[in-house]
């Protein structure tokens, strides 16, 4: 049984790829920063007759959380097959680079960037080991350049925060493919799309059935599969 590691996974999108995840057979520890969120997560999956999920605490601002979790795994298996970096933060109205608060900015680094990098950086180890490590890193069609580049792009010019530790996270996607591209890992960043959860307020168009289908079928990457890329039903332009 292959093994999967999912941030964020108490709610939204993570959860709903915990759920997919599972239900195509993989045993999926499901992040969340707060137990009882996290609990509330695993007694939902259980209702509806999954049983190989596992509550994991991880803050991925709290490098101590990190390693606890990392620790905590490492009693429980030898190899991790799947981190899906999902956990994020959408920076509130305060996305302005000319007129932001740095503080605003920086929190939103500190999830969406750094926490991803430094999550990731704990489990390679554990992801060495499996056959076909993947990673997903989980971006927005707001961390394109191109899109911000076209005054005609319906995303143009928004959520420069949001939009900008997005840019970075596909950054490190490309960066870290290549790194680790000779021991066969898959790394990639997806765009699940405009999905209605509580970081646009429901606004979303899509379900979360919806989105997460775009990040389980590159978690599943086989040894075939594309690294250092960037998609969602389509490859989208950096
Ligand atoms: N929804 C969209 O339209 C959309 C579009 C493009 C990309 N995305 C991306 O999809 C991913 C999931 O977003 P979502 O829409 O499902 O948002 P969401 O419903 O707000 O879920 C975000 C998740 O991240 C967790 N989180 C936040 N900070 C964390 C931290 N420091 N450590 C660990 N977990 C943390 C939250 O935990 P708590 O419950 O404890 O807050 C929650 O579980 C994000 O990467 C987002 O940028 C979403």
């Amino acid at each position: 049984m292959k093994i999967a590691l999912i941030t964020g996974a108490n709610k939204g999108i993570g959860f709903e790829t915990a759920k997919q995840l599972a239900q195509l057979g993989y045993f999926v520890y499901v992040g969340s920063r707060d137990k009882t969120r996290g609990l509330e997560a695993i007694s939902k999956l259980k209702d509806t007759g999954i049983s190989n999920v596992e509550l994991i605490e991880i803050d991925v601002t709290d490098i101590n959380s990190i390693k606890q979790a990392k620790q905590e795994l490492e009693t429980k298996i030898e190899v991790l097959d799947v981190l899906v970096n999902n956990a994020a933060i959408g920076g509130g109205s305060d996305q302005g680079f000319s007129t932001g608060k740095m503080e605003n900015l920086r929190n939103v680094f500190e999830t969406n960037f750094f926490g991803a990098v430094q999550t990731t950086q704990q489990f390679i180890p554990l992801l060495q080991k499996s056959k076909g490590p993947v990673i997903v890193n989980v971006s927005s069609e707001l961390g394109s350049l191109t899109v911000h580049s076209s005054t005609l792009n319906p995303n143009y010019a928004i959520y420069d925060t949001y939009s900008s530790s997005k840019t970075a996270l596909n950054a490190f996607t490309v960066m870290l493919a290549n790194e680790l591209r000779d021991a066969n890992f898959k790394i990639n960043s997806v765009s699940p799309g405009y999905t209605a959860t509580d970081l646009n307020q429901h606004r979303g168009t899509q379900t979360v059935e919806q989105g997460a289908k775009f990040i389980v079928k590159y978690a599943t990457l086989g040894i075939d599969g594309p690294t250092g890329g960037f998609f969602r039903e389509e490859e989208i332009p950096w």
